[in-house]
């Protein structure tokens, strides 16, 4: 298979990491593949912040998973049981319990990806952008995975670390390192296609 489609569909949210830096110079190739996406009128919107502080890292997940908690207080169990169940193996499910980073997965690069408030495509740039990054860490032998959750970012005691101008938007942060898990893919819905 060519080794972009390999990638496409070897690609999975990985969501345990070996505490292992990655190089400098990956990063920075990772984000070149992120600046080759496409975007609305050219607009390039995207800026990242990288964070590589491990201490810092914790901090931030500790304060987003406070965040997250009260949030999906309104989610039904059965819903956020399943939900979880089809996100974890149980290996890895039981180093979350045991870890302290239940936001980022102790992944040694997290990367938030913010576009200009007033851009009203920027959440699909940073998405095509985000895939670009991933695409390109698993060409290089890294996992990655979307956070979502790192969006509650800009409401935590330490934002202000992050030197994010008030006139962004954090979309999306995205984990990078080498993983220590290999998740079976999920299942893709198969009949969304109309052929006319
Ligand atoms: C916009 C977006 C937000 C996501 N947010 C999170 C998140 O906060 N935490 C997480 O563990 N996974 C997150 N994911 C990963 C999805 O759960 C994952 O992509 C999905 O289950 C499919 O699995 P796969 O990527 O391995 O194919 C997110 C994915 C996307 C596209």
């Amino acid at each position: 298979m060519q080794e972009i489609l390999k990638n496409i569909f070897e690609r999975r949210a990985v969501r345990k990491y070996k505490d292992m830096p990655v190089p400098k110079e990956m990063v920075e190739i990772l984000l070149d593949a992120g600046r080759m996406a496409p975007s609305a009128m050219n607009h390039q919107p995207w800026r990242f912040y990288v964070l590589t502080n491990p201490k810092k890292i914790i901090k931030f997940s500790k304060e987003i998973a406070q965040l997250a908690i009260k949030e999906i207080k309104h989610v039904n169990v059965t819903d956020l049981l399943k939900m979880t169940l089809s996100n974890f193996h149980l290996s890895t499910m039981i180093d979350f319990l045991k870890n302290e980073d239940h936001i980022f997965y102790g992944a040694p690069v997290v990367i938030f990806i913010t576009t200009p408030k007033a851009d009203e495509w920027g959440a699909l740039d940073v998405g095509m952008c985000a895939q670009n990054i991933m695409l390109a860490a698993k060409a290089v032998g890294l996992d990655s995975c979307p956070v979502g959750f790192a969006r509650f970012v800009t409401e935590t005691p330490d934002y202000f670390y992050l030197n994010i101008p008030d006139t962004e938007q954090v979309h999306l942060a995205v984990v990078i390192g080498y993983g220590d898990e290999h998740p079976e893919p999920h299942e893709r819905i198969g009949n969304n296609a109309v052929n006319l």
